[in-house]
Parts: structure tokens; C-alpha cells; sequence
């Protein structure tokens, strides 16, 4: 595997194995993804709500990458109007189409079908080229797929060793839905867990390394935020090496239902 290495999606296109995530990456959002451009990054994730779609925007421009090598990743919130949130994305990162659009989390009652259709139209008119979900649970994919016929080729849930679940793992697998891991570095709550640090030592990495590495041999899609450079460069550089697999079963029993952002269903 290689940092250019894409992952197979259900639609028969393909995603990057890794992207930068830019939650919270407000401080100077297009110089920040502008160098994460330039130092080979080709997935950003986004969302109507993070305030980073402009930045984005303007670091596409200025990158002098062309758009087709760049796999942009954008969201709508539950409460909206799935067609209309697109197009309005759209705008926010002057693009003419967004790779792929997520429902952002499920509504409280339901299982967004109405967001699924105005997303599904997005898609057929060219908006988005692929669609998915996140924060779904695999019996509510399952049931917006009965409804509409339509599955996702992503589910973006919070996943990392500390936090992860086998029986997503296996229905997302079993349906080629491809997971996209966000806070995969556990918003840095459990870098220093010491049983984490043993192993990177091992490798001679850092233990955010390892719990990019463990995403990409599991087949999971991690997606790191970082505003510093280091931090940027740190987690490219997660393609020369290889966890054996005594030491993922370690990192996989490092589970403990962990969620940095509240109890979640899927983990
Ligand atoms: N779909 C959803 O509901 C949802 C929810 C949450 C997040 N997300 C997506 O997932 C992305 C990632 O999640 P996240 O931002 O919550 O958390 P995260 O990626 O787990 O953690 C980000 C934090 O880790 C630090 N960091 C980055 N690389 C590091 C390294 N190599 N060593 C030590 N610290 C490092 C960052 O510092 P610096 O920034 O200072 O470099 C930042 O404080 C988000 O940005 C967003 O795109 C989606």
C-alpha cells in the first residue's frame, strides 16, 4: 500500500486510503490545506457546518492540483433540505461537484429517507458523484437501503482501536460500505495509553502512526485532522511499515467502546 493507493467503493469508483479531516481546522484553513495538498494528501473531508468550506475552496485554486485528483468529501445536516444543502455546499466551496455527500447523522425519529432522496436527485443530476451516510447504525443503513434500494458507499462513524465494533466491521464489509474513520486519533484523549506506546516503539513510529496503520490494514479510512505541519507530515508517513498481526490483535483488544464525542451506537 501506498500513499496514492485508493480503496474500491460500491458505485465502481474509487476513494483515497486516507484524508485530512478539518473539524476545528479554522486557523487558517486554506493555507493549511493548501500544504496538506502539497505535501500529497488527496481525500478533504468537510461539512456545511464546519465554516472550512470556503477555505477549502480557495486552497483548490490556489494549489494548482487539478480537481480530479483531489476526493472532496462534504456533508448535510439532518435537519435540512438535502437537494437544496448540496447545492449550497457547492457554492460555500465554489465547486461545480462534490465527490461525495453524506447525511451528517440520521434524524431523531427515522432514517433520513427524505434527505436520501433529495441526495440520490444531487447525485443523478451530477452534484455528487457518490453518496453515503454517517453516524448510522448498520440496522438504520439497513433499512434506508429496504426503503430506497439505494446503498451507501460510505459510513463515516468514530473508530479507532479505543472505540470500534465488530459487528459494523462485518455488515459494513459484507455490503461494501466502505468505513470512514473520524476522530481516529481519539481528538488526542489516548496517544500516551502506554500499551499504544509499546507497540509504536516497536515500529519505531508514534502511536498516532500505529493507529493510522491499524485503520489501513483493517481496511477502514481514517481521516486526521491536523493544523500543525508536523502533525500533517506524521500522518502520511504511515506507508513503510507494517503491524504484524499479533500486534493488531493488541490494538484491536484495546477496545473499550471509547468515544470522545459521547456514547454512539455503532461502537
Ligand atoms: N461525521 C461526523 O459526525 C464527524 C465528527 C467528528 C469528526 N469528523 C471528521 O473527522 C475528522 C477528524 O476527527 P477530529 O478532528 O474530531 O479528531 P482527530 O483527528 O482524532 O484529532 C485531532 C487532534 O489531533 C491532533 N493531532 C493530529 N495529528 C497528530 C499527531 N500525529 N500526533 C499528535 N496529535 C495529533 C490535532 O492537533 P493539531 O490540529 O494541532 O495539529 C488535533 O488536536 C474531523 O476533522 C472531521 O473532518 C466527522
Amino acid at each position: 500500500m501506498e500513499r496514492s493507493s485508493t480503496v474500491l467503493l460500491n458505485s465502481g469508483r474509487s476513494m483515497p486510503v486516507l484524508g485530512l479531516g478539518t473539524w476545528q481546522l479554522e486557523d487558517d484553513t486554506a493555507g493549511t490545506v493548501e500544504e496538506a495538498l502539497e505535501l500529497g494528501y488527496r481525500m478533504i473531508d468537510t461539512s456545511g457546518d464546519y465554516g472550512t468550506q470556503p477555505g477549502i475552496g480557495e486552497a483548490f485554486r490556489r494549489s494548482g492540483v487539478d480537481r480530479e485528483e483531489i476526493f472532496l468529501v462534504t456533508k448535510v445536516e439532518e435537519d435540512e433540505d438535502s437537494y437544496e444543502a448540496t447545492r449550497y455546499n457547492l457554492d460555500q466551496l465554489d465547486g461545480e461537484y462534490t465527490d461525495l455527500m453524506l447525511i451528517h447523522r440520521p434524524p431523531e425519529n427515522g432514517i433520513g429517507r427524505r434527505l436520501w432522496e433529495g441526495l440520490i436527485r444531487a447525485k443523478e443530476e451530477g452534484l455528487a458523484r457518490d453518496i453515503g451516510v454517517s453516524n448510522y447504525a448498520p440496522q438504520q443503513i439497513h433499512a434506508l437501503v429496504e426503503a430506497t434500494g439505494e446503498p451507501p458507499v460510505v459510513n463515516q462513524i468514530e473508530w479507532s482501536p479505543f472505540g470500534w465494533s465488530k459487528e459494523t466491521l462485518a455488515y459494513c464489509r459484507a455490503h461494501g460500505i466502505v468505513i470512514q474513520a473520524y476522530s481516529p486519533l481519539t481528538r488526542t484523549e489516548r496517544l500516551d495509553d502506554e500499551r499504544l506506546d509499546a507497540i509504536a516503539e516497536v515500529y519505531d513510529k508514534t502511536p498516532a502512526q500505529v493507529i493510522l496503520r491499524w485503520n489501513l490494514q483493517r481496511g477502514t479510512v481514517p481521516l486526521p485532522k491536523a493544523n500543525r505541519r508536523e502533525h500533517l507530515v506524521e500522518n502520511l508517513d504511515v506507508f513503510d511499515f507494517e503491524i504484524d498481526e499479533t500486534h493488531m490483535h493488541e490494538l484491536d483488544d484495546l477496545n473499550e467502546r471509547y468515544s470522545s464525542l459521547g456514547s454512539l451506537p455503532y461502537v
